[in-house]
């Protein structure tokens, strides 16, 4: 049983494949946390895990009681101002001006699988079987709310997700200020936090600092997750290495502003939170109201970041992710974006899908540009007709002209944007994100539609889905190119104009969910400005995300080996461009862009028709090897070997394995060239020790725990027969 109450000590156990979380009924009601780590066994009460001692200079809540202090307990869910002097997991202001709150222990169920989460993208179990919950009802009988805590245990998956609902039963507003989805105590600071930092175009860089007294935070007030930080953090001990060493990772499901934070107190103890970011929320709950959190996504693992990210890659591939296009290998795309940018017509996108059928392309994405009078980017975003200029015969008929080759066919939108020059601007110039008699400044010269509003919502949905139900369209690339500003809206009254950017994200929500139900056949691509919204929210609705508008190989090293620290590879859009690159100027090889590009959903973004015949020709064998391939690479165990970020950092090398070990795939990349280099091996991971193995290319076998123990020997210069900068190779290998 993957959840233990002991009813006579108040304590839970909940227990994952490799972790046990454990918590109990505090003396005050409240609820008090006990560990969360390796597995223990179980056993009768673990209250001696608790361990309260008075202390000089502190609060304590009962008057001749100079132990018992909230300052000093381990806790679930904590409160401000009832003499613990951290932050708090949540906020209840009250009339009368109060926020102070005594939630405590009510009752609680257990029960298999896991409910949905009211209008918020969640884990879910297929069945009952798969995952067990426990929900806490904790009861302010003051104010007569109730929060309800809910924990999912994923026994096999080996993670537990996170959040709390607020219901407020009593006859007064209150105003939540702060509701997080998380809190954790661990009881000593001997951590470095591990985070995803960035901005366009260098999204999901590792970055680590060693945890000090005080407050340390990334959060995201742009009205999206954001490229600057992800909803993400870990926790590793400074020994911690990528196969190694403890580490918590927390994940948050959710695509608006965020905060991920560690308060580490004069005890050296250390809290962990993650929610929607406290600074300009509010949330006002009437009579009958309730307030659902959005989900976290806790993993525990003594094997490392690596173990870490395995997890969470194994969950959120498949109980995350949904739909049809959830465990199907990934069509191999190319996209028109790089190629044309707005400069395209009828003939020219047909000849591009023409030539990329030949080289074995599966899927023809028409990006930006299709619609209304957009031949910049300063027009026509909300009027999703096609241009006629540049498509006469309209997108029903190229869909079906393209279709008609054999392929796939996959269109751009931009739905949450409004261009000022277009007809929706015109009709609606009060459907935005703005605030009256205030300045309306704009990104890349366009406006925020207000989807905190359900008219906008709804109206936006009508026209994309008029454009999906005519044409044959299996694919969306669902683009995003800015951030909020005057966050306001005229849908809500001012004691809601706090909740506008949440009520916005669940609108984006919503649209997503109506869409890929009525469409369950269209493979959605999530994508805002490159990797700006690459978060667990988005992925539960689109399964692959575009990661970065970067599509330069070298930078791509470190970009798909910090996004794969949470996201599996299944879900990064790789594409191959053109040369110099148009983001960084820099020239690699053909080859070397590919090898990058294979770990990821695949695909090209440049002028094919524009290749010489040998280009084509290698365009054509990786194609072939991508879709040989893929269902290894999509749904393999994937192990970072060689990190991008390390001091030196000039080599990066991972793997992926298959589920039974019979085959695997090795990435190796090595930025300059060296002279006279030293000799270099490349330690495999994940292979079995038993099996021997045969590499592609090479003449000679290997046993699995020769590959792991002694590695393999690489050329000392490149990988081929001349040195060069940005060299790279993939090898197979296959059990013989
Ligand atoms: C930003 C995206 O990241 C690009 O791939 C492309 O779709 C452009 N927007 C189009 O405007």
């Amino acid at each position: 049983m993957p959840i233990l109450y002991n009813g006579s000590t108040q304590e839970f156990h909940l227990q994952t494949k490799k972790t046990s979380y454990i918590f109990s009924v505090m003396e005050n009601g409240q609820l008090g946390q006990l560990y969360y780590g390796k597995k223990l066994r179980h056993r009768e009460s673990f209250e001696r895990l608790f361990h309260v001692e008075a202390t000089p200079n502190t609060a304590c809540t009962t008057e001749g009681d100079l132990v018992f202090s909230l300052d000093l307990v381990k806790q679930e869910y904590p409160a401000y101002g009832t003499t613990d002097f951290r932050e708090p997991a949540y906020q209840v202001l009250q009339e009368g001006g109060s926020r102070i709150t005594d939630f405590v222990y009510q009752d609680h169920r257990i029960f298999g699988g896991k409910e949905k989460l009211e209008g918020l993208p969640a884990t879910y179990a297929e069945n009952d079987g798969e995952a067990t919950t426990l929900e806490i009802t904790l009861y302010d009988k003051e104010i007569d709310v109730e929060v309800r805590l809910s924990y999912t245990v994923f026994e096999e998956l080996d993670a537990i997700a996170r959040s709390a609902r607020f219901i407020n039963y009593g006859e007064a507003d209150i105003n939540l200020t702060r509701a997080l989805s998380v809190s954790i105590d661990l009881p000593d600071s001997n951590f470095e936090m591990v985070q995803l930092s960035g901005a366009w175009a260098r999204e999901r860089h590792i970055k680590n600092r060693r945890l000090v007294p005080g407050l340390q935070s990334i959060a995201s007030t742009r009205g999206t997750s954001s490229a600057q930080q992800n909803p993400f953090l870990a926790l590793k001990r400074p020994e911690t290495t990528e196969h190694q060493g403890e580490v918590y990772g927390a994940s948050l499901v959710y695509s608006g502003n965020f905060l991920a934070q560690i308060e580490v107190d004069h005890y050296d103890t250390a809290r962990l939170m993650m929610g929607i970011n406290p600074f300009d929320f509010n949330w006002l709950l009437k009579n009958g109201e309730s307030f659902q959190t959005p989900e976290a996504v806790l993993v525990y693992s003594d094997a490392g970041l690596n173990g870490m990210s395995q997890t969470y890659h194994r969950l959120y591939r498949t109980r995350l992710a949904r739909g049809k296009w959830r465990d199907r290998e990934r069509p191999v795309l190319i996209n028109n974006w790089e190629a044309t940018y707005f400069d395209f017509d009828e003939q020219k996108i047909f000849e591009l899908a023409q030539s990329s059928k030949e080289l074995g392309v599966e899927l023809f994405v028409l990006d930006d540009g299709w619609f209304g009078k957009r031949d910049a980017d300063t027009s026509s975003l909300g009027d999703w007709f096609e241009d006629k200029r540049k498509l006469p015969n309209g997108i029903t008929q190229l869909a079906k002209a393209i279709t008609g080759l054999g392929m796939e066919f996959g269109l751009w939108f931009e739905p949450e944007m409004v261009s000022k020059a277009s007809d929706l601007y015109n009709a609606h110039p009060d459907w935005v994100i703005h605030v009256p008699n205030r300045r309306m400044s704009h990104g890349r010269n366009q406006l925020v539609l207000d989807f905190s509003r359900q008219e906008v919502v709804d109206f936006i949905y009508g026209l994309m889905a008029k454009v999906l139900r005519d044409a044959p369209i299996s694919y969306v690339k669902w683009d995003m190119n800015r951030y909020m500003t005057e966050v306001g809206s005229l849908g809500l009254p001012a004691d809601r104009q706090r909740e506008v950017a949440h009520r916005y994200i669940l609108g984006v929500y919503s649209l997503y969910e109506r869409l890929t139900s009525e469409f369950p056949h269209v493979l959605f691509e999530s994508c805002a400005g490159g990797g700006s919204r690459f978060d667990p929210g988005l992925l539960h609705y689109a399964p692959q995300g575009w990661t970065s508008d970067d599509t330069d190989a070298v930078e791509r090293l470190k970009i798909q080996y910090g996004t794969s620290l949470v996201y599996p590879v299944s879900s990064m859009g790789a594409h191959v461009s053109a040369v110099p690159n148009h983001q960084v100027g820099r020239v690699t090889s053909l080859e070397t862009r590919a090898n990058v590009a294979y770990f990821g959903a695949f695909g090209y973004e440049l002028d094919v028709t524009m290749m010489t015949d040998t280009e084509k020709e290698q365009v054509k064998e990786q194609i072939r090897f991508y879709k040989e391939n893929r269902s290894l690479i999509q749904q393999g165990q994937f192990y970072r070997i060689e990190s991008p970020f390390a001091e030196d950092g000039n080599r990066t090398s991972w793997l992926v394995v298959s589920d039974d070990q019979s085959e695997a795939l090795l990435g190796y990349y090595q930025v300059l060239s060296t002279p006279n280099p030293g000799l270099s091996r490349v330690f495999f991971k994940g292979l079995n020790p038993e099996f021997e193995y045969a590499i592609e290319g090479l003449d000679a076998t290997f046993y699995g725990d020769e590959l792991i123990g002694a590695g393999l020997q690489l050329n000392r210069y490149r990988l081929s027969e001349h040195p060069a900068d940005f060299s790279s190779v993939v090898y197979k290998v296959k059990r013989v």
